[in-house]
């Protein structure tokens, strides 16, 4: 039976990154999966939140905010199940085992690792060097086969097919699933507004270089007006945005904000200069983010109700969650 988890730190505010990487994936798994009984689970990571310094203040506000840009972007609790990675204990059980199970060769091949643990890895935290391992404990902690993520996360996902099979494999049994990430659409990978070989991330120093989701209409406007372009003109096939990054990144978050084929949005806009873009761009941009952002706002007014959707998104993945690290656990060989 096929099942479908995903989940997103709530370490900054949300980036158009997130949603066009993932939120709306997640949507459109759950609309298309409405009527076939396939679960849909959605996490707020809090606990990968932490393997980084957060301020606890702010770690609470992010995660009610993460909460309500999932339901503000069409998650529906009634339909999804919605909450935050440390109120399902078994997360962090799981990924007890999975620390046994997983080499540290495989973790030091993380290209997110080194990149986040940088030049002075001997003062990263041991959870962010671990951090797959819990990762691959959410998925498979539900059983779940298929995991929509944006490209950055592939190879985590990657990860946890190794895991699932080595415990399988070490144990002699067939029982976790060997999971597919699953990267779809026209923005699978949105870049830094500011450099076009970088992702655009909520972590990155420079506010402009991304677009939060919680910007409002002037500054989505100012911040693709200053987006770093080349002087041509725009091309007329996909093939001409070869070794044009920037470009070609506004072409795809145009392309997956409007629903459309790269192709399709350079049959109308080719032959025209950025100049003419950036405004079509930044409309297109506000017209869909802004009911977005400003039902997020309404929601964070209530915060309780936030609260009570993700205790009871918990409790019904607490159901699922608890006989499977069970069945671990009399695999491994633990007395209960
Ligand atoms: P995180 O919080 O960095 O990002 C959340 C999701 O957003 C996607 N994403 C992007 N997609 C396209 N372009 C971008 N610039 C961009 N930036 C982020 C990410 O690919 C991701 O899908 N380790 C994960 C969270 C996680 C998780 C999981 C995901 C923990 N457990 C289990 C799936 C399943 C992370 O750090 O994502």
């Amino acid at each position: 039976q096929p099942r479908v988890f995903s989940g997103i730190q709530p370490s900054g505010g949300l980036t158009l990154g997130n949603y066009l990487g993932a939120i709306r994936r997640f949507v459109d798994t759950q609309n298309a999966n409405r009527d076939s009984g396939i679960e849909t689970i959605y996490c707020m990571v809090d606990q990968h939140a932490i393997t980084v310094w957060q301020d606890p203040a702010a770690l609470t506000r992010n995660t009610r905010e993460l909460a309500a840009g999932y339901i503000a972007a069409g998650l529906d609790p009634a339909k999804s199940i919605l909450f935050n990675q440390s109120q399902v204990a078994e997360h962090a059980q799981l990924a007890w085992i999975f620390n046994c199970v997983a080499r540290m060769g495989w973790m030091q091949r993380m290209t997110q690792w080194k990149d986040k643990a940088g030049k002075n890895s001997q003062n990263a935290s041991l959870g962010l060097f671990a951090y797959p391992a819990l990762m691959a404990a959410d998925i498979l902690i539900y059983h779940a086969t298929h995991v929509p993520v944006g490209e950055d996360q592939k190879q985590h996902v990657e990860l946890t097919r190794d895991i699932a099979a080595k415990f399988n494999h070490d144990f002699g049994v067939d029982f976790f699933p060997l999971t597919e990430p699953v990267i779809e659409g026209a923005a699978t990978r949105v870049m830094s507004l500011r450099d076009g070989s970088k992702k655009m991330s909520k972590s990155d120093p420079s506010d402009a270089s991304r677009i939060n989701m919680t910007d409002d209409a002037d500054t989505i406007a100012q911040k693709f007006r200053k987006a770093k372009t080349d002087p041509d003109a725009l091309p007329s096939e996909a093939a001409g945005l070869e070794g044009r990054p920037e470009a070609r990144n506004l072409v795809n978050i145009y392309a997956a904000l409007n629903d459309q084929s790269v192709d399709e949005v350079l049959r109308d806009v080719g032959g025209r200069q950025f100049s003419e873009f950036k405004p079509m761009l930044s409309d297109l941009a506000v017209a869909k983010l802004s009911p977005i952002s400003g039902e997020m706002a309404r929601l964070m007014q209530a915060p309780d109700e936030i609260d009570a959707i993700l205790r009871s998104g918990a409790d019904r993945a607490r159901v699922m969650a608890a006989p499977i690290l069970k069945r671990t656990y009399e695999i491994v060989g633990m007395v209960s």
